[in-house]
């Protein structure tokens, strides 16, 4: 399973509802779990493979892995929190992020059953990290121009001769 990076048009597209909840499903989000393991992350999202559905897989530490299916954020804290990112998308950058530090969230899991679930903390920031992949979204993208700008700078020197997929 490859894990598509910042210059692919797909990471900007927004995911479409997953439509049914079967062993296709399953499998994907089985693969995915496996990715997340073999490159450390604490998150991966459906867009970040190219599969353009409202699917993503997260395991923090301390945790099991979860599947979150068609998910919608209900509420959000209107406390936040800073606390430094990265993105298996972005491989080598870290950056501090402002976000709610905590949330409502409603999916379905694997198995299609529907759930509410509240979070704080590390688990919290992943839930929305991975949310946004969904919507096209990049943790870059909540980060100040000039911040961005130049971590832009820095992924474009490490890489000059990439070519557009
Ligand atoms: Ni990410």
């Amino acid at each position: 399973m490859t894990i598509l990076t910042l210059e692919n048009t797909l990471l900007r597209q927004k995911a479409e509802p997953v439509k049914n909840i079967d062993d296709a499903i399953r499998t994907i989000a089985g693969k995915m779990i496996n990715a997340l393991h073999a490159g450390k992350g604490v998150g991966l999202a459906g867009p970040q493979i190219g599969f353009m559905k409202r699917l993503f897989v997260v395991h923090v530490e301390g945790d099991v892995p979860r599947v979150f299916i068609n998910p919608s954020i209900t509420a959000t804290s209107t406390e936040t929190v800073k606390y430094e990112e990265g993105c298996l998308s972005i491989p080598g950058v870290w950056a501090d992020v402002i976000r709610a530090r905590s949330l409502q969230v409603q999916a379905w899991n694997e198995k299609g059953r529907p759930f509410t679930m509240d979070a704080d903390g590390i688990l919290a920031r992943v839930i929305l990290h991975e949310y946004d992949h969904l919507e096209g979204v990049l943790f870059i993208d909540r980060l100040s121009v000039s911040k961005r700008n130049s971590i832009l700078a820095k992924i474009n020197k490490q890489a000059p001769l990439r070519q557009e997929k």
